[in-house]
């Protein structure tokens, strides 16, 4: 839906029945939804026609709060209590997750909730982080992406009128004149958290409470089966790049339509670009897992890792500020990636890679580990440094990298980080900590004449019992990696530690 409105709420896509977190996550989410969506019904008139196919009974605290006037959040007269007769300056993103969740890039949204329970799994409050955004103009200083800040807390009763404040704050105060200015995040970086939150807290009439410390951030996409929690059970599907199609004997499209008409499953869309089926009763597992199977869908584990977490936006022929291709060449740059990778001897590496036709990011580049974003026909901005969990934003290092020169353009960035990383350090952690300055330095001087490939085959077999493996398989498993690197990490580790120790 397009607007200067609220456009979305995201929440994990994991239906998680026995984690009472995951439960409420997605109950704030429809219901923040509900507070912040429009009244008007222009669209549906417009739109649709006939008799409604779905209502949505709106919860009553929603109906409530909408009507509440916390300090000037709401207008009396006029059919939009909260968005007025002149909407948002404007679009406006939100997220509700669960702590150390960051399924759904947690610092890209214009305003995160985190639900905090206690030990019994109770509700308390929700943390709140504001302020991040994607979007940015090329050879435009003023535009850029820019990370969420950690503004404080609010008791539960208090969730909604902190979204309506913050909302109002946004409305009232954000640019409306210039419209490449106009997003919240601008606001709190011309104000700083300070001014925001002073302001925040004038709408909801009181103060903010200290942000809680939450545990880190995994990335998380769900893939492959999980128990639900209540006995059934949920499947996450890969959708290379969010496109559902048959393609040779990849059938996705055929194993979709299939499941859904066989079992009648509800389906949750992933913020990867990829697919949950749910509700599936374990009588039905062993038949869902046959379809897929004969559509040519692999397991998570098999998939290639690059492939796994990298994400493309639709860019040409869908899109119209496209400058580049994205979603049609990822797959053809992720295999040269790989061969680079391989012929490096990184063949056990691999990184977040996202990338889109332009500035704008729908596909959130800024917070890749290598980042491809359109910045000329054939050609790409080069991102870098943002780490594997998406918390960290990349910087921009080279303004202009040709398709064709791909491999001549990566090859000394991912020598350097072969041979200077530390044990275990991601791509974008490396990138990040290294600098820039010397990455530059490193690739200038680089002569791939005299750059000596590691040799593949300089491999050595060692032991280990049956219980240590099933570890190691389940960790692999779980982590989505191969065994090898899995292993070769903790060895790494293990080393580095010992030899620090003495
Ligand atoms: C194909 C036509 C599309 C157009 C014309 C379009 C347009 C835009 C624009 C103009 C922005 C920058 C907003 C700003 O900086 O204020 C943006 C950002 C974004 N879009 Fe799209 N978009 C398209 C498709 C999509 C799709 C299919 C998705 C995902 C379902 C998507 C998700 C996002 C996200 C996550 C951002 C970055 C976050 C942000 O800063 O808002 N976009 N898009
Ligand atoms: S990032 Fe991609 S989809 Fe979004 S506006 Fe640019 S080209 Fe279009």
């Amino acid at each position: 839906a397009c607007g200067d409105l609220n456009r979305n709420v995201m929440a994990p896509p994991a239906p998680f029945k026995h984690k009472p977190e995951y439960v409420l996550a997605r109950q704030y989410a429809d219901n923040i939804a509900d507070l912040l969506r429009p009244q008007t019904e222009a669209y549906y008139e417009i739109w649709l026609e006939d008799e409604k196919a779905v209502t949505v009974e709106e919860h009553p605290d929603v109906v409530a709060a909408r009507q509440r006037n916390g300090n000037g959040t709401i207008f009396h007269e006029g059919e939009e209590p909260i968005y007025g007769t002149h909407y948002m300056p404007r679009k406006f993103k939100v997220a509700v997750t669960v702590p150390g969740d960051n399924s759904i890039d947690v610092y890209t949204q214009d305003v995160t909730l985190v639900v905090i329970t206690d030990e019994a799994g109770e509700l308390q409050g929700f943390n709140i982080l504001a302020g991040g955004g994607m979007g940015r103009t090329h050879n435009k200083e003023e535009t850029f992406a820019r990370v969420a800040d950690e503004i404080g807390y609010v008791d539960k009763e208090d969730v909604y009128d902190v979204m309506k404040a913050i909302v109002a704050t946004q409305r009232d105060y954000g640019d409306r004149f210039n419209r490449r200015h106009a997003r919240m995040k601008y606001l709190l970086n011309d104000w700083g958290v300070d001014q925001f939150r002073r302001q925040v807290e004038g709408y909801l009439g009181k103060p903010l409470q200290p942000y809680k410390s939450l545990p880190d951030w995994q990335f998380e996409d769900y893939l492959g089966w999980h128990e639900q929690g209540d006995g059934k059970w949920f499947v996450g599907v890969n959708v290379d790049n969010g496109r559902i199609y048959d393609n040779g004997t990849l059938k996705l499209k055929t194993a979709c339509k299939e499941i859904v008409q066989r079992f009648r499953v509800p389906m949750r869309i992933t913020a990867n670009q990829s697919i949950v089926f749910y509700e599936i009763s374990p009588e039905d597992k062993s038949a869902i897992q046959e379809i897929l199977t004969r559509c040519g869908i692999i397991e998570p584990a098999e998939i290639e890792p690059l492939v796994r977490y990298a994400m493309a936006c639709p860019a040409l022929p869908t899109c119209g500020l496209a400058i580049t291709e994205s979603e049609r060449v990822i797959p053809s740059i992720l295999e040269r990636l790989r061969s680079l990778l391989n012929k490096l001897g990184l063949q056990n590496e691999h990184f977040v890679v996202r990338m889109t036709g332009c500035p704008n990011g729908c596909a959130r580049p800024y917070m890749a580990e290598l980042g491809f974003v359109g910045s000329a026909p054939e050609s790409y901005q080069i991102w870098l440094g943002g780490s594997p969990n998406q918390t960290r934003l990349a910087r921009p290092f080279m303004e202009r990298l040709k398709v064709d020169d791909l491999e001549t353009g990566l090859e000394p960035l991912f020598v350097c980080f072969r041979d200077q990383r530390r044990a275990s350090e991601s791509f974008g952690d490396f990138c990040d900590r290294a600098g820039f300055e010397a990455l530059q330095k490193f690739s200038d001087s680089y002569d791939p004449a005299t750059y000596k490939a590691r040799k593949k085959d300089q491999r050595h077999r060692i032991g280990i019992y049956g219980d240590t493996y099933a570890l190691l398989k389940e960790a692999a498993d779980r982590e989505g990696r191969p065994m090898s690197q899995i292993t070769a990490d903790a060895i790494q580790a293990y080393v580095a530690q010992t030899t620090q120790a003495q």
